[in-house]
């Protein structure tokens, strides 16, 4: 079993995004059974907030299911629990390394650093461009995907 859980700042945006794509492409190749999916937040901001509308929005409309959540705050017990943890930009890295004491077994990575891309998935909080983010993160999950079927 792999476990993965997808790491932002509010845990209401980008990373509960990424665990919806990744888990509808998991049941697309049928991996269920393969692979567990979560996400959780650096900031305890949002804790208990369900997915922010603008981002239930756009799941709907890509014909991808979600579920009812409550924003959850990445803890230092976290780090046995996952196998990867799945950082939208830099900052979310900084703050898992600070947490997870310098990431000792090479957990933490970049979710565009498996793309050419090789950069943050920017805050849609600020920049209100969700669309952009959800093609980001989409080309992030099939080539994280495609890189953990490769090695496992
Ligand atoms: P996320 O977006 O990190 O993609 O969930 C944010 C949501 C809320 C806040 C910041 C970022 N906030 O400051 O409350």
């Amino acid at each position: 079993m792999i476990k993965i859980c997808f790491v932002c700042l509010g845990n209401i945006c980008r990373s509960p995004m990424a665990e919806f794509i990744m888990k509808e492409k998991i049941k697309k190749n049928n991996l269920q059974d393969k692979f567990i999916i979560e996400s959780k937040g650096t900031s305890y901001e949002e804790e208990g907030n369900d997915i922010y509308p603008n981002v239930k929005r756009l799941l709907a409309e890509k014909n991808i299911s979600y579920t009812r959540r409550c924003a959850t705050t990445l803890v230092e017990e976290d780090y046995e629990k996952y196998d990867y943890f799945i950082g939208m930009d830099q900052n979310n890295i900084r703050n898992m390394k600070y947490l997870f004491n310098n990431d000792p077994n090479n957990k933490i990575y970049r979710l565009l650093d498996f793309t050419s891309l090789k950069k943050d998935v920017e805050d849609p909080w600020y920049t209100r461009n969700f669309e952009k983010v959800y093609e980001e993160i989409n080309i992030g999950c099939d080539k994280l995907l495609e890189t953990l079927l490769s090695n496992n």
